[in-house]
This record gives C-alpha cells, structure tokens and sequence, in this order.
C-alpha cells in the first residue's frame, strides 16, 4: 500500500500527479484545528506532509502519530518545532538553493526602487501630478558605489554581493558568524561587528532565517548606530526587525527609508504606519515568487518528499541526525 501524505498546498497539476504515484494523497485547505478534525483519520495515518507557511506544533504532531517526513515549499523552516520533528525522528527537508538568484532579484528591486523612491513617484504620474513638474522631492538617493552592508552571507546574502559589487560597485560589508574566503575573494567583501556595519552601510541588507537568536536583531540601539541617510532592507523574516522601534525611527527621521519584504505580522496589517510613508516600500513577501522559481520549488519540495519517505535523502534536509539514528 501507497503511504499516506497530506498535502495542503496547492501545486501544479504535473507535480500533484508526481505525488500520486508515489502516495496515497489527501488534499486539504490549511492545518487548522477545523481541518484537521474534520480529516482526522488521514492526518492519524499520514507518514508524509507537504505545505509551506502554516504552523507545525507539537500539538499537530500529537494528532500525527505515523508521520514520518514533512516537506516545506519554502528555504526558511521556523514556522516548524524542528527539536519536537527531531524528537519523533521526523525528517524535515526545505528548498535552500532553488530560490537563491531570485530573492536577490527582489533584494535588489527593494533597494533600486527605496533609493529612487520609484514606487512612490510612479503613483504620483498615475495620479496624473507630473503636469506640474518634479520637483527636489521627487529626486531619490544614488545606489551605485555606495556601500551595502549584508547581514547575514548565505547563498542569497553572496547572490545579493555579486549584484551589487560586481553590477553596482558597491563596496560590500557583511557580518556572520564566520568567515566567508569566498565572499572575501570574489567581492573583496570585508567582515566585520554588525556594529561597524550598521554605522558604515549605506544600505543595511537583513538576509537571516528568523532564530532565537535572530529574533529582533535589530532594534532601536542598532537603528541608532545606522547613519541617517542609510536605508533597511529587510528580505529574510519580519521578526528580526523589531517594527515598533523600525517606525519609530522612521517617523523620528533617524534613518533615510525602509525597503521590506517581510513584517513581523503578515499580511501586514492596512492600519500599519508603515503604510503611510513615502520612504517605505513595502512588498507582500515576494521574495521567491516568481513563476519559474516557485514552480521549481514545488518540484523540490515534492522530489524532497519522496526521498524522504523512500529513504533516499541525499540533501535539503534540516535535521539530518535523525537519519542516523
Ligand atoms: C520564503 O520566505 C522562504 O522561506 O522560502
Ligand atoms: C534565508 O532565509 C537564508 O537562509 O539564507
């Protein structure tokens, strides 16, 4: 018999008759409390799960008894209890590469279109106040050679430092754990406290999963410490920015603007202030959201899937020691 695998996302037709080969699929809405108990004996037999977003508790996992793998369409994973999966022995396995070059387009764009105020002029040419001229407040801030400090240099902090040192010759800072030679070689990058970094950045550019340890990162002393004309760029998770002390300090004038792709609650809700400010982008986590890109990262959480269910994992997996044991 095929195992059972809930799947509650929706996936291209080709990849849901993948799955169909391999497993016996019930689709569902969410992972409510609603749903589930109203699908309670597929959740009880499922060994298999495919989704991104929603939250997988312990709680969930009590009513997943034979689960044996689950599978994000998506790089970042901490909407899962990794030590709760880890204890079960259930393998989790991500989308960590596919992505990479495309969230880096969307990096960029935010710090292109923050810097040139693009999305608030083009308003003002919809709005049809082109007529009267531009203005000095129509003029934005310059992006080439300018410095960009990264946050964060993992495969799509690197892919962000090739755009911008190798097409913009912007001088690269990062912080990170450790060393990167490659980052070093390449873009002549240089390490540093994220203390330097936020006081020398032109563009602050946070490409970090959301830990504990990440977890408001930046707050109002580190906005402090960033120069007044610099701008955030935020493209990893909401919470590592904390958003009170962000619009403080963009209402206080402390900082130039804000380029977001992500926010500590999402959607974001319509009476954030963040809303009312000219020299705030804010995009609805987009960051991957191409056509081509998350078609291949279904396809990757699928492959992922059945790997992990036929005991074939080779990469993508996040808690590999629960393989060994
Ligand atoms: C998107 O935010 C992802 O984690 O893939
Ligand atoms: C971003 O979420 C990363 O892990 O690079």
């Amino acid at each position: 018999m095929k195992p059972s695998v809930i799947l509650y996302k929706a996936l291209p037709d080709d990849l849901t008759q993948r799955l169909e080969t391999y497993f016996n699929l019930v689709q569902v809405k969410d992972l409510s409390p609603q749903t589930v108990s109203q699908n309670a004996d597929a959740f009880a037999h499922a060994e298999g799960m495919l989704g991104s977003s929603q939250t997988v508790n312990r709680e969930l996992l009590e009513k997943m008894p034979a689960l044996r793998a689950a599978s994000t369409v998506s790089v970042g994973y901490n909407n899962y209890d990794v030590p709760a999966l880890t204890e079960r022995g259930i393998v989790l396995m991500h989308t960590p590469t596919v992505l990479t070059e495309t969230v880096a387009d969307t990096l960029m764009t935010l710090v292109l279109t923050t810097a040139r105020r693009a999305v608030d002029v083009a308003q003002r040419v919809k709005r049809g106040e082109w007529r009267s001229g531009i203005t000095p407040d129509w003029f934005g801030v310059d992006v080439h050679h300018k410095t960009m400090g990264i946050v964060g240099m993992g495969r799509i902090g690197m892919a962000l430092a090739q755009r911008a040192n190798l097409g913009f010759g912007m001088p690269i800072l990062y912080h990170a754990r450790s060393r990167h030679q490659e980052a070093e070689a390449r873009f002549n990058a240089r390490h540093c406290s994220l203390d330097t970094l936020l006081a020398e950045s032109d563009f602050v550019c946070l490409v970090l999963p959301l830990t504990d340890e990440t977890h408001h990162l930046i707050s109002a002393p580190q906005l402090a410490k960033m120069k007044a004309s610099a701008i955030l760029i935020n493209g990893g998770r909401g919470p590592v920015v904390d958003e009170k002390a962000l619009i403080a300090a963009l209402q206080a004038g402390q900082i130039h603007g804000a380029g977001l792709d992500v926010f500590e609650q999402e959607p974001l809700p319509v009476d954030s202030p963040l809303l009312e400010m000219s020299n705030v982008v804010a995009l609805p986590h987009i960051g991957s959201a191409t056509f081509e890109t998350r078609y291949n990262m279904a396809a990757c959480a699928v492959d992922n899937l059945i790997a992990a269910l036929t005991g074939k994992v080779e990469q993508n997996c996040v808690n590999p020691q629960v393989l060994k044991s």
